[in-house]
């Protein structure tokens, strides 16, 4: 006897069901595409290895959003745009000024990303793909401005004004610090701000999607997309690994630190991916810059404990480090505070999420999965006394 239709369609859902949409293809889309077989990670079709070895950051964001790379004249257009937005606005400083000095820097991030929309100077109706592309350049410039502003603030110095002759990551570390990097620390942070701009459908950029899905504004889309990056399973992960590396301490205490975790069950911070079964190919490149880092400041103690730390968990588990486990070591010895990691990780993923919002506006869907149905069959209301 055929099954009753509503009966069918439950079956099919139970059949599709996909615990943490693990394999659920969610969207088309031209913008990053990741190859966890191989591995290898590609933005608009070119290789994050070429791409990491001889464009920068802004021409990244340019690919990302326009699906080409930028000539020359593009490039330095594009550039000079994205120099002339980085002031904050008065309001929101005065705002982060009255932020208690203990506000974790993520959650300073959120506040003010959301604030943000607030002083956006357009018509707050005005959606048109124009208004929006404008709205793209404001949030990928304030953002690295947000997050060094808000850092001297809560260690009591003044925000450092943004120099238009600096490139993007230069320009962050000299908000951050007050002074202008040198070369090979702008280039690691530039690195670093490339290999972690985008990464396909991952949890922040689907938060970012679904937002704008609704047809809410870039604001909300990015507000959402932070508190998603935030959690420790996505891009809390590198603050867990400069934590861990402080816990080690020593490279003689590598092996006996992460048998006794892995003992207690616990997982190794920056180890392991939903996507890549083999080794993430944004991690062998942050190592190259981990070793490269800690030469030029004459300290290779975190390079080593981290090196050490991949041999035994390889070995015990067969896990591969992520994007998240190299950069730690990077960041540290770019001397940037450790609960930096993640706000620096979102000032490079905008350029993704805002990619990804402009490609799901283009053809917008609202997402709205559905759930199966595990709980109580239909009951008859309880009045409160016979409870
Ligand atoms: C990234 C991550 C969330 C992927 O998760 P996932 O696809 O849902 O895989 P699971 O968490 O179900 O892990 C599968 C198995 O591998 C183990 N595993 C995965 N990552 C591990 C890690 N970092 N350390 C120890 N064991 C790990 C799990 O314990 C699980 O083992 P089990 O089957 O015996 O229970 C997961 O690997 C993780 O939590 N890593 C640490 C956090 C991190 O670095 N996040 C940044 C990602 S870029």
């Amino acid at each position: 006897m055929a099954k009753p239709e509503a009966s069918a369609k439950a079956d099919k859902q139970a059949a599709d069901f996909a615990r943490g949409l693990e394999g659920v293809v969610a969207a088309e889309s031209r913008i990053c595409r990741v190859d966890g077989e191989t591995p290898r990670l590609s933005y608009s079709g070119y290789d994050i290895l070429d791409l990491v070895e001889h464009a920068t950051f802004e021409e990244v964001i340019y690919l990302l959003w326009f699906d080409e790379l930028p000539n020359r004249t593009q490039l330095q257009e594009f550039i000079a745009k994205l120099a002339a937005e980085r002031h904050l606005p008065t309001g929101l400083v005065y705002t982060m000024r009255t932020l208690p000095h203990t506000t974790p820097p993520m959650d300073a991030l959120r506040s003010c990303v959301s604030l943000l929309s607030v002083y956006d100077p357009e018509d707050s109706h005005d959606c048109s793909v124009e208004a929006n592309w404008r709205r793209c350049i404001r949030l990928m410039s304030k953002l690295p401005s947000v997050v060094a502003t808000f850092d001297r603030l809560r260690h009591g110095h003044e925000p450092v004004e943004p120099n238009p002759q600096l490139g993007l990551a230069a320009n962050f570390l000299y908000q951050l610090t007050g002074q202008i990097p040198n070369d090979l620390s702008a280039q690691a942070m530039d690195v670093g701000l490339t290999l972690h701009a985008d990464h396909e459908l991952n949890a922040s950029t689907f938060a970012a999607r679904v937002t704008v899905g609704t047809l809410s504004d870039l604001y909300s889309g990015i507000t959402s997309a932070v508190g998603c990056l935030k959690g420790p399973l996505h891009g809390g992960a590198n603050q867990e690994v400069i934590k861990m590396l402080h816990e080690v301490g020593m490279l003689e205490r590598v092996e006996s630190y992460i048998l006794e975790k892995l003992a207690r069950k616990e997982k190794i911070m920056g180890f392991g991916h939903r996507v890549y079964k083999q080794c993430d190919p944004r991690a062998p490149i942050l190592r190259t810059w981990s070793r490269r880092m800690g030469e030029a400041a004459g300290d290779l103690l975190w390079f080593q404990m981290s090196k050490r730390i991949e041999e035994v968990v390889l070995r015990e588990k067969g896990l591969f480090p992520n994007v998240d486990f190299y950069s730690a070591s990077v960041y540290h010895t770019l001397n940037i505070p450790h609960d930096q990691y993640t706000p620096i990780f979102a000032c490079s993923r905008v350029a993704g999420w805002l990619a990804h919002i402009m490609e799901q506006l283009s053809d917008n869907r609202l997402i709205r999965p559905v759930a199966q149905w595990v709980g109580h069959e239909y009951r008859d209301f309880k009045p409160i006394d016979q409870r």
